[in-house]
């Protein structure tokens, strides 16, 4: 049984043009005009676009004491109903944990997905056991990308030390180093002195974690990463100064990335003023909600191109998870949601205010994570031979967010009353049709892991940069070459 995508416009991360897309099976067969199938698909008045890819989530993930309330089944609905195809989750060892035993985990846990899904390492230990299973994870698990925490003191923190030598280790792997930047010891030793002083509330969390911390933490991973030879992905930015590192670094000719979130975009740090202490811990996240102008520089860097991808980290906790934390802002378990609304809010903030291109839109939401993940053009692509992990978008539908009819299982959602204009009309996960406007066809465990391979070609680049190209680029700017 064939498919034909009929009538629609093309939109992918350069090219805007009118074609139907035939698809046989899993994969996209043919692009052009009048196309025929067993089956049609209608996409008149509406764009055909790669399905969304979120590059960071955390379904059923054991932090802080409990798990991530929406695991492979609900977080996957959730992508699939706001035209995210994929999510790639990152696997959380407990430092005391094997990276093959949790991955073991995920992998047991990640068989409900609806949609198809890869994997993150996260390095949360740095002994002989994790240098050796580096290897194994990267040249036979199909992991090519690998998170450190330079938060979260006393659990998933990791020294300088430690991450310097896994990125001298990954670099040589070929394999991507990730960081969630912010500065933990300078973190930690603010949320002691805000709790002794009497600051319990959800607010208190924003106080610990001013954008300095981030940026401080952001510029140490680019310099460690450079040292070492790697190149770097850096987690929710969502501040100037991080951002700044990152544009700094790029324009110095360092593959260095930056992945803001929607709600980062969208809320800011007023959330956390509101009385309602649900209403505020609910929104406690790392790093937390800023000012407008962190978020002007995060739009900004989206349309130059210093930011590369738009994610959720989407880590939901519901009310009564939430209030593990009264009385003590450091325990209310981090995280919130935004998989199902990632796609029509960026569109609707994005492309509908002309901040962002419909191409500029594909490329932060699917086509730059495939490729900096190293799976394009199989995802992220609208192209012969491509899986057929599309969405059919509809630009003139609508609705208000609101947790009664989300997919998600917490029993709120920091965008409720949030109106998108621009929604799927049909999300389509290799080949099958699992979302008709609003109605689910999904199948729980029709999700397949997509094994991601090394960086051979990046990694030899890079020895050659670090010898070569790094002198001459330096010398440019006029500074001395001794000492790198
Ligand atoms: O607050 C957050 N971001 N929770 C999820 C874990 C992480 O740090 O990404
Ligand atoms: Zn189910
Ligand atoms: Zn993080
Ligand atoms: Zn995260």
């Amino acid at each position: 049984m064939s498919k034909v995508i009929k009538g629609g416009t093309i939109v992918t991360a350069d090219l805007t043009y009118e074609a139907d897309v035939l698809i046989e099976g899993e994969r996209i067969v043919a692009i052009g005009p009048d196309l025929k199938g067993d089956e049609v698909l209608d996409a008149t008045g509406c764009y055909i676009m790669p399905g969304g890819i979120d590059p960071h989530t955390h379904l059923e993930m054991p932090f802080m004491g409990t798990y991530s309330a929406d695991d492979f089944d609900s977080g996957t609905r959730a992508g699939l109903a706001g035209g995210t195809t994929m999510v790639v989750d990152f696997i959380t060892p407990r430092p005391d944990e094997s990276m093959l035993s949790a991955l073991q985990s995920w992998h047991n846990r990640a068989s409900r997905a609806n949609s198809d899904y890869s994997f993150h390492m996260c390095v949360t230990a740095w002994n002989k056991q994790v240098f050796d299973e580096m290897k194994v994870v990267v040249e036979e698990k199909g992991i090519n990308s690998f998170k450190h925490f330079m938060a979260y003191k006393g659990s998933l923190m990791v020294d300088d030390d430690e991450m310097f030598s896994s990125f001298q280790r990954l670099a040589e792997l070929g394999a991507l180093p990730m960081v969630h930047a912010e500065n933990g010891d300078v973190v930690a030793q603010m949320q002691a002195k805000l709790y002794a002083e009497g600051n319990t509330g959800p607010e208190a969390h924003a106080y610990s974690r001013p954008p300095e911390v981030e940026g401080e933490a952001t510029n140490r991973a680019i310099m460690l990463a450079d040292m070492a030879g790697a190149p770097l992905y850096v987690v929710h930015t969502s501040c100037e100064q991080a951002h700044e590192a990152i544009r700094r670094a790029r324009q110095k000719g360092m593959r260095v990335y930056g992945e803001p979130l929607i709600q980062h975009l969208l809320l800011d740090e007023s959330e956390y003023a509101n009385p309602d202490w649900d209403h505020s811990a609910a929104r406690v996240m790392s790093p937390p909600f800023r000012n407008k102008l962190h978020q002007d520089s995060l739009w900004a860097g989206l349309a130059a191109g210093s930011l590369s991808c738009v994610a959720t980290d989407h880590c939901t906790f519901t009310i009564a998870q939430k209030r593990n934390g009264l009385g003590d802002f450091r325990k209310i378990p981090n995280g919130t949601g935004g998989l199902e609304d990632r796609m029509p809010l960026l569109w609707t903030y994005g492309v509908r205010t002309g901040r962002l291109t419909m191409n500029e839109f594909v490329a932060v939401t699917s086509t730059n994570s495939a490729k900096i993940l190293n799976m394009y053009p199989k995802k992220g692509a609208v192209l012969v031979g491509a899986d057929a992990d599309l969405v059919v978008w509809d630009p003139k539908r609508t609705k208000v967010i609101s947790p009664k009819t989300q997919q998600s299982v917490i029993e709120y959602n920091v965008f409720d009353g949030y109106e998108v204009t621009g929604l799927p009309r049909f999300t389509l996960s290799r080949g099958k049709v699992v979302v008709e406007e609003a109605t689910m066809k999904t199948e729980e465990g029709h999700g397949k892991f997509v094994p991601r391979k090394p960086f051979t070609a990046v990694a030899k680049a890079l020895s050659q940069w670090k010898d070569i190209v790094a002198p001459r680029r330096v010398e440019r700017a006029g500074i001395p070459v001794t000492g790198i």
